[in-house]
């Protein structure tokens, strides 16, 4: 026994080490990814109505909202140029619904009676070549899951009037709808093994009611990789605010910001209240320099079009992606803005800074503080133009490292944001103290 309990001291620290590079190692692509392309497709589409939640709020009758299988033809579906546009945009990963609220299935499903192959007019299982293409191309693969599905039978909830039973009432009813899910969770996750798991709808139940544990482990023993969001009732590897950017940034390392380009997450032909590029970019980063990734959304028509507005963002936002993906891609979260007066990121070894100007200063220059490192070099991202700084308020007499000016040439300036990298001589380091008088002779 004594020798077992040896053994057994003696293996734990590796065996927790081994745990911890086995999270760190999971969430690496997940944080240096930065842009994800999120897409919302489903009968919705047909009438351009609000996914699920229009026969939900009982704007439409669920027998009108499912008539619209017959319009879901996925004619001019061609999933390697949704690939090839999502990955112009500069977007590293996909979320895709493969089931919305409503509990219609993308793909051929052996259960439940709802899906694109078996019940809608294009007989197509739309999911299968999108994975396929997804894959082929490098992107990391995510699914969306709705943990709801309003129109089962055997699920509580039908619209917002009508609840069919509640749990604890009908126990047996909810193990039949418990069962549909995790059949339906083993089939998408053998037969396409994402990399991530976006779950939605969690507030209907609590973790208990929907065995939120059974959820993962069935999942990672599938692929032990595998990412959740938090809206498994909190139980994820990060966090998900929805729309507009987090004015505090999240406390989890690890989050994602989720948006739509106009009001919309399906398509909805009236629904023309598109961001600009430049508001889009906006987002983006404020999003990086909060250390987070943004889930950007589009929706597709139900021929399987993509609307030329949604096209136009992804193809600008691409030029802009490419041009900076210094400053973008495998960076970490900037400085204070008590330091530089905009967005900034850092490179993962810390010792390249980012700076992101938006508005052009009327005399060129920008203006750093309290930087202690000194700069090696700073140039134009996307342009490479070396740049010249100059420090005034160093004295000797004490610590307090000055005021830096970088001047940008005019030629050097992006529409959108122009970014600059200041290389410094080490790991960045700041000054954060109380400046006082005379600290030295
Ligand atoms: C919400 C909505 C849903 C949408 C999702 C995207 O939870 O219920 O319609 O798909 O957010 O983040």
């Amino acid at each position: 026994m004594k020798r077992f309990v040896l053994i057994f001291l003696a293996i734990l620290p590796a065996f927790c080490l081994s745990q911890n590079s086995l999270q760190k190692n999971k969430m690496d692509w997940f944080e240096d990814a930065k842009l994800g392309i999120f897409i919302h497709w489903g009968i919705y589409s047909v009438n351009g109505i609000s996914e699920s939640w229009s026969f939900f709020n009982e704007y439409i009758s669920h027998d009108d909202y499912m008539k619209q299988l017959d319009g879901f033809t996925a004619n001019n579906y061609n999933p390697n140029d949704w690939v090839k546009l999502i990955k112009e945009s500069g977007a590293k990963y996909t979320v895709i619904t493969s089931k919305h609220h409503d509990g219609f299935a993308l793909w051929k499903s052996k259960h439940g009676d709802l899906n694109s192959f078996y019940n809608s007019i294009s007989k197509k299982d739309v999911l299968t070549p999108f994975v396929r293409a997804v894959k082929k191309n490098d992107l990391k693969l995510g699914l969306y899951f709705s943990l709801p599905d309003w129109s089962f039978n055997d699920y509580t909830h039908h619209t917002t009037s009508i609840k069919r039973y509640n749990i604890k009432d009908n126990p047996e009813r909810w193990s039949k709808f418990q069962k549909y899910m995790f059949s339906q969770l083993d089939e998408l996750s053998k037969n396409f093994n994402p990399d991530l798991w976006w779950f939605d709808g969690d507030w209907e139940h609590k973790s208990e009611d929907w065995n939120v544990n059974k959820i993962k482990s069935k999942l990672l023993t599938k692929n032990q990789n595998v990412i959740f969001n938090s809206r498994l009732n909190g139980n994820g590897d990060y966090e998900t605010p929805e729309i507009g950017i987090p004015v505090l940034r999240p406390e989890s390392r690890y989050w994602e910001l989720c948006v739509t380009m106009n009001d919309s997450w399906g398509y909805q032909k009236n629904d023309k209240n598109y961001k600009t590029p430049m508001q889009i970019i906006d987002l983006f980063v404020d999003t990086l320099s909060k250390g987070g990734n943004l889930l950007l959304g589009i929706g597709p028509e139900s021929d399987g079009t993509i609307p030329i507005e949604q096209k136009e963002i992804l193809k600008e936002l691409g030029k802009w992606t490419k041009k900076h993906n210094k400053a973008i891609y495998n960076t970490r979260r900037g400085i204070s803005y008590d330091h530089f007066y905009g967005p900034t990121t850092l490179s993962k070894d810390k010792k390249t800074l980012y700076l992101y100007v938006r508005d052009f200063p009327k005399d060129g220059k920008i203006v750093l503080k309290g930087l202690r490192n000194k700069i090696n070099r700073a140039y134009v991202v996307g342009n490479g133009t070396i740049l010249e700084n100059q420090t005034i308020c160093k004295v000797y007499w004490n610590k307090y490292p000055g005021i830096t000016y970088i001047e940008i040439p005019n030629d050097s300036i992006d529409k959108y944001y122009t970014t600059v990298a200041v290389v410094l001589d080490g790991e960045i380091d700041l000054y954060r103290e109380k400046i006082g008088a005379i600290e030295q002779n």
